[in-house]
């Protein structure tokens, strides 16, 4: 698809002729990728992060949340539970955190988690950016998946939505570095952002094309009462008396309307499977949180990776990321049985025990033989 078509795409409305777009999408999700769905058990770790990104809730300058770290007890707790749930992967997720002593915590709860499971469960990292050496000690010790958002593609946007001390240029070194270890890699891109227009978000297609990136996990940009980008007219527009109401042209995004940011989502996740085709995407979270279908509806509309939250309940208020961050007081058999159910219902097939690799990782992009 040329870059002007998608570009339409994105501004399409209509329900039947994106329903259309969704259909072709989810066609070639069999296509390449197969039927099924494949989890990846989600491990929020912990809330503690050294950084300040502009848009998040448990950024490190936010002084209205209490921090919490899981011990490697429980973590290792969540993943045999995971495990036994016939999860074929887990997540290891939490704010950024850099040093020896985290290096060799990570690395130890990593090789705990390959001898609890003789080795079967698979292992995805989202630690953010470390340096080359801790991502190697990481993938020695068992990780083969690695998640880093380059959050827009876009050098300056980037720069906006982020405090002056974070680097676009760091963080795509960090992608680059991933991809030379051995990780399968996975990037992504907030959707909506204040100031981000319709073609911003295809140079993301792009992006990913260009990066030869295995996973994608992108979806809506979602405000936080406590970030300051929810009050973007503090930071894009220091002119006093631009409210969100009164958005000045040229600022697409810049009123939050959920109904928006989840089209866009959606027509986001259905380009990208028509250009990469080979690809693992998951069904945004942030998707759920704006629709109840959201994660089905992403499914439908090209995804095939579902990341169902088994962090302890009672930490879960403590890592919403975004407002209305779904699932925070339910147990994580509950949410499985319901998954299977929601699953089902859209056509796919749950693939259990299963790592469900990206075959973008395993045969490369110029080979695009059907699942
Ligand atoms: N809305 C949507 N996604 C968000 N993230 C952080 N804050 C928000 C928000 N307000 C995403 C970022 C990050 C991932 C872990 O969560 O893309 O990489
Ligand atoms: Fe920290 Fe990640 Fe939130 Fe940025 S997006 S503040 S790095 S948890």
């Amino acid at each position: 698809m040329k870059k002007k078509e998608m570009l339409h795409w994105l501004d399409e409305k209509d329900p039947d002729q994106l329903d259309g777009l969704f259909k072709k999408a989810r066609a070639c999700a069999i296509e390449h990728v197969g039927t099924k769905v494949y989890f990846r058990g989600l491990i929020e770790l912990s809330n503690v992060c050294s950084k300040n990104c502009y848009y998040c809730g448990i950024r490190g300058g936010n002084p209205n949340l209490a921090r919490y770290s899981m011990t490697p007890e429980e973590i290792l707790t969540c993943a045999r539970q995971a495990f036994e749930m016939n999860y074929g992967s887990v997540v290891l997720q939490a704010g950024e955190r850099r040093g020896e002593d985290y290096a060799v915590f990570i690395e130890e709860v990593v090789r705990g988690m390959k001898a609890l499971s003789d080795g079967r469960l698979g292992i995805t990292l989202s630690l953010g950016e470390q340096t080359s050496e801790t991502y190697e000690r990481w993938f020695k010790a068992g990780a083969h998946r690695y998640l880093l958002r380059i959050e827009t593609s876009h050098p300056e946007l980037y720069q906006k939505i982020h405090p002056g001390n974070h680097s676009f240029g760091e963080r795509l070194d960090c992608l680059r570095a991933l991809k030379r270890i051995g990780y399968q890699t996975g990037t992504g891109v907030m959707i909506g952002l204040p100031g981000q227009t319709r073609e911003d978000l295809v140079n993301d297609i792009f992006f990913f094309e260009r990066e030869d990136i295995d996973m994608i996990g992108m979806g809506p940009y979602i405000p936080h009462a406590d970030a300051p980008l929810a009050r973007q007219s503090d930071l894009l527009m220091p002119e006093a008396g631009v409210s969100m109401e009164n958005p000045p042209s040229g600022l697409s995004g810049f009123r939050y309307d959920a109904e928006d940011q989840l089209r866009l989502g959606l027509v986001m996740t259905a380009l990208t499977r028509l250009h990469l085709k080979n690809v693992n995407m998951v069904a945004a979270t942030a998707l759920q949180a704006i629709d109840d279908e959201g994660r089905e509806r992403g499914i439908l509309a090209g995804a095939n990776i579902i990341m169902p939250n088994i962090t302890p309940v009672k930490y879960r208020a403590k890592y919403q990321l975004y407002a209305g961050k779904p699932y925070l007081d339910e147990d994580a058999c509950q949410c499985s049985h319901g998954l299977d159910r929601r699953i089902r219902a859209t056509g796919a097939e749950p693939g259990y025990n299963e790592w469900g690799d990206s075959p973008h990782f395993r045969f490369g992009k110029n080979d695009l033989r059907s699942a």
